[in-house]
C-alpha cells in the first residue's frame, strides 16, 4: 500500500510554491527531443557508435552527477572507452573544492591539446563545481579555444541541447549562470558499482563554513521530494542493489527547502521500512544538524549502518567559530557520547582541516587531543586551502606551509596509532559484508557497517552476495579475514 510519502513527488507538481524548486515535465519533453536529434545527427557521422571519456574529480556527489551525465550520454549513442585518446567526445567533471583540485583539472585539459589536434572533431566538455566559477569559465574561454563545452553545477540536465548546438552549429557553449538551481528528476542514470549505489538526496548547502566553496559553486540547499527518493531506493533494491548511500552536503537539513513535512530522521525510517535485504549509509552530515532524533532513528534501524561521519574540522573552539561552524567542542564531544551510549560499535569518522588562517599550534593541539578523546575509526585531513570569494580568503595566514605540513604529519601518526588499535581489535570477530571485487587474482573485498575494508579469498562469483568473513589479521587501515 502506498503511504502519503510514496505520493510526495515531484511527478505531480503542476503549479504553486513546489514549482520553483524542480524542472518541469514540458522542459524535460524539450531535453529529450535534443536527444533524439543528437542520436540522429550523431548516427549519420559515425558508422558504429561514437565513444566518450568521462572523468570525474571530487566527492561522491560528484561522482552521482557523472552517473547522470553518463546516463544522458548512453540515450544519445554514445558507448564509454577508458583512453581519451580514443574518444569522440571527452568530459571532466570538475572540483572546486581544493586548490589542487583544480590544478589536476587544468593539467589534464592543457593534456588534451595535442589529442584534438590529431582528432579534430573531439568533442570537449568541462562541467561541474570548478566551471561555476567565473574566473574559471572565463579563463578556459580565453585560453583553452578547442574546449567545446564548459557548464556548471546547474545545466546537467540540458547536455542535450548543448551536445546538439555543437554538433549542429560547431559554437561553443558557456551555460554557467546561477540562475536556475531547479532539481531535474527523471534523469536517466548509468551506474556502474554493481550491488552498491549512490541515492542523492538534497543538493546545495546554505552554511557558508568560511573556508569552503561548496555554497557558492553548488548554490542554497534543496531536498528531492520523498515520493521520488523513496521510488528510486525502491527500484534500486528490485535491481539487486543492496548498498544504498544517500548523499548530500549537509543530509541532517534533509526536508526543509521545499519544506517536505519529513525530515531526515523520518526519511531514514521510511527507507528502512523498504522490504529487502539491504545497508543504508549516508553522508555528510554537519554536526550543528544532527539531533538526538536522528541518533535514535539510526539505533532503531536495522539496516542502517552503524557508522556516522560526522566532519568536525577543528577540536579548537576558537577556530570552530572562525570556521563559522556553528557548534562547539563541547556539544560536538555531547553528541558523540550520545551516540555511543545508544551504538556501542558505533564506527565513527570525520574531516579534519590543518592550517587553517590564524591557527596556532595550540589550537591544531586541541584537534589532537579531540581525536584521541573521540578514537575514530578513520580521517579525511586536509591542510587549508584558500579558495577566492570565501570569507577565510580575507584572513591573515601567517603560518608557512612547512609548519602546517609538520602538524599535518603529527595529526596523521596519532590517528594511525588509534586506528591500529581498533583494527587489531576486530581481529577474531565475524563480519557480515558485501561481497565485492578486489584487484588482486582469487581476492575479495567487504565493508564492514563501520566502513572498515576486509580483504579475503573468494570467487569471483560471490560478488554481490552478503557473506560471514572472520578477521585474521589485522593492518593499520584493513583487514584480512576469511569466509566462515
Ligand atoms: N581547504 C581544505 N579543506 C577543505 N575542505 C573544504 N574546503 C576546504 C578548504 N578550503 C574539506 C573539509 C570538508 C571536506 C569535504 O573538504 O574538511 O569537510
Ligand atoms: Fe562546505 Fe560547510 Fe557546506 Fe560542508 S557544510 S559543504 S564544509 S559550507
Amino acid at each position: 500500500m502506498d503511504t502519503l510519502i510514496d505520493k510526495f513527488s515531484a511527478e505531480n507538481i503542476s503549479g504553486g510554491e513546489l514549482k520553483k524548486y524542480f524542472i518541469m515535465p514540458q522542459e524535460r519533453t524539450a531535453q529529450e527531443e535534443f536527444c533524439d536529434k543528437v542520436r540522429t545527427l550523431l548516427s549519420s557521422r559515425f558508422g558504429g557508435s561514437p565513444k566518450a571519456f568521462v572523468h570525474t574529480y571530487g566527492c561522491q556527489g560528484n561522482v552521482s552527477d557523472s552517473e547522470k551525465i553518463k546516463g544522458q550520454l548512453l540515450k544519445m549513442g554514445y558507448t564509454f572507452t577508458s583512453s581519451p585518446e580514443d574518444a569522440d567526445l571527452v568530459l571532466f567533471n570538475t572540483c572546486a573544492v581544493r586548490e589542487h583540485a583544480e590544478d589536476r583539472v587544468l593539467g589534464n585539459v592543457g593534456a588534451l591539446k595535442p589529442i584534438k589536434e590529431k582528432n579534430r572533431d573531439m568533442i570537449i566538455i568541462l562541467c561541474g563545481c570548478m566551471m561555476q566559477q567565473k574566473h574559471i569559465s572565463e579563463r578556459i574561454k580565453k585560453s583553452y579555444p578547442y574546449v567545446n563545452i564548459v557548464f556548471g553545477t546547474f545545466a546537467m540536465h540540458r547536455l542535450p541541447e548543448m551536445l546538439y548546438t555543437v554538433l549542429s552549429r560547431g559554437k561553443r557553449v558557456f551555460l554557467t549562470e546561477e540562475s536556475d538551481s531547479r532539481i531535474a528528476e527523471g534523469l536517466p542514470v548509468c551506474r556502474d558499482r554493481g550491488a552498491k549505489a549512490w541515492l542523492p538526496i538534497m543538493y546545495g548547502c546554505n552554511n557558508f563554513c568560511s573556508y569552503c566553496i561548496v555554497p557558492y559553486v553548488r548554490g542554497r540547499e534543496r531536498s528531492r521530494l520523498p515520493g521520488d527518493i523513496i521510488k528510486e531506493a525502491k527500484e534500486l533494491v528490485s535491481q539487486g542493489v543492496k548498498d544504498i548511500t544517500l548523499l548530500g552536503q549537509n543530509v541532517n537539513s534533509y526536508g526543509k527547502n521545499p519544506d517536505c513535512s519529513v525530515n531526515f530522521a523520518a526519511l531514514l525510517r521510511e527507507i528502512n521500512n523498504i522490504p529487502g535485504d539491504f545497508i543504508i549509509r549516508f553522508m555528510t552530515s554537519h554536526p550543528k544538524d544532527c539531533t538526538r532524533e536522528l541518533i535514535e532513528a539510526m539505533a532503531q534501524c536495522e539496516k542502517v549502518a552503524k557508522h556516522l561521519h560526522l566532519p568536525v574540522q577543528s577540536g579548537s573552539d576558537r577556530i570552530l567559530s572562525l570556521m563559522n561552524r556553528k557548534y562547539t567542542r563541547e556539544e560536538y564531544l555531547d553528541l558523540i557520547k550520545y551516540a555511543k551510549s545508544l551504538m556501542p560499535e558505533l564506527s565513527i569518522t570525520s574531516d579534519i582541516i590543518v592550517g587553517f588562517p590564524g591557527e596556532t599550534y595550540e589550537d591544531f593541539k586541541e584537534t589532537v587531543s579531540l581525536i584521541k578523546e573521540v578514537e575514530y575509526t578513520s580521517l579525511f585531513t586536509f591542510i587549508y586551502s584558500r579558495r577566492e570569494g570565501t570569507k577565510a580568503a580575507e584572513m591573515e595566514d601567517p603560518v608557512p606551509y612547512s609548519e602546517k605540513s609538520k602538524w599535518f604529519k603529527e595529526l596523521c601518526d596519532t590517528q594511525e596509532e588509534i586506528a591500529s588499535k581498533r583494527t587489531a581489535s576486530m581481529v577474531g570477530k565475524t563480519y557480515r559484508v558485501l561481497a565485492e571485487p578486489n584487484e588482486k587474482e582469487g581476492i575479495l573485498s567487504g565493508r564492514t557497517q563501520g566502513n572498515i575494508i576486509i580483504e579475503f579469498p573468494g570467487d569471483e562469483s560471490l560478488t554481490g552476495q552478503f557473506l560471514n568473513v572472520r578477521v585474521t589479521k589485522a593492518l593499520t587501515w584493513i583487514l584480512c579475514g576469511e569466509l566462515c
